[in-house]
């Protein structure tokens, strides 16, 4: 069976000594917890911090971003090379935040994922509907759309280290997650275009999260849900007690 991932997207929060704080906190909360993987992205400046406080722990790093060079002129940017020398494991990909204010397109994200996996890192590719897409029913034309393109060219032996979290846009940060049926299906539908892409078995191993105000209170739907591997956390990981409750949600 596929192993459970809960992720904590720290996005533009956290100075380094925040960070220190709130990973030591969780380090402390959570240290009997197995059978599932447990992920801190905070933002760049604070992975090293985090990195220092999880180490030798089961809890693991990962980016929020990464650009698609290994490494030139690109004022600002991260690489894969500079994410694993700070201990990253995870990156994640595609975020709707990227797509909407950074203006990522498709074709940028498969080139992220590409670097990704060039290097030693495991991407996560986020995908979504917008509120106006589910609404004009289109929910499995736009996920198709960006598993396609975000994974064009991906060779079925990368699977293994893939995982994808469904976020439709709608939910983010507003406090209505999707209900256990929508997120069902679409998890179904995200299934099945990995299926088309990489192969049935190869597709099995991949896991397919749920993003989109997932709480304390909402978690253990997600965790008891055998469609769903696991949840990607915005602003509730940023309360450790949230978070640590989260994480004993029942996967
Ligand atoms: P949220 O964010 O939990 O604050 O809705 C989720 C995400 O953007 O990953």
């Amino acid at each position: 069976m596929r192993l459970p991932l809960v992720v904590g997207n720290w996005k533009m929060n956290t100075t380094p000594a925040q960070a220190e704080a709130i990973a030591r906190d969780l380090v402390a909360r959570l240290r009997d917890v197995h059978n599932l993987e447990v992920v801190l992205a905070p933002p760049f400046t604070s992975l090293p911090a985090t990195a220092g406080v999880i180490q030798g722990t089961p809890l693991r790093l990962a980016a929020q971003d990464l650009h698609w060079e290994d490494r030139g002129a690109y004022t600002g940017a991260i690489s894969h090379f500079m994410l694993e020398a700070v201990e990253c494991t995870y990156v994640l990909v595609g975020h709707s935040e990227r797509r909407i204010h950074f203006g990522e397109t498709d074709h940028v994200i498969n080139r992220k994922i590409h670097a990704a996996l060039r290097g030693g890192l495991r991407p996560i590719l986020c995908v979504g509907e917008e509120e106006a897409e589910k609404n004009s029913g289109r929910l499995r034309e736009v996920l198709i759309r960006q598993i396609e393109r975000g994974l064009d060219g991906v060779a079925s032996s990368s699977a293994s280290r893939l995982a994808v979290a469904y976020e439709p846009v709608w939910a983010i940060g507003t406090g209505h997650a999707a209900t256990l049926q929508d997120a069902a299906e679409a998890h179904r539908i995200v299934r099945q275009a990995l299926e088309h892409l990489l192969g049935e078995a190869e597709a099995f191993a991949v896991r397919i999260l749920y993003g989109g105000s997932v709480t304390s209170v909402n978690a253990s739907g997600f965790a008891t849900h055998p469609e769903v591997d696991g949840v990607l956390v915005g602003g509730a990981s940023l309360r450790s007690e949230d978070f640590a409750a989260i994480v004993r949600a029942g996967w």
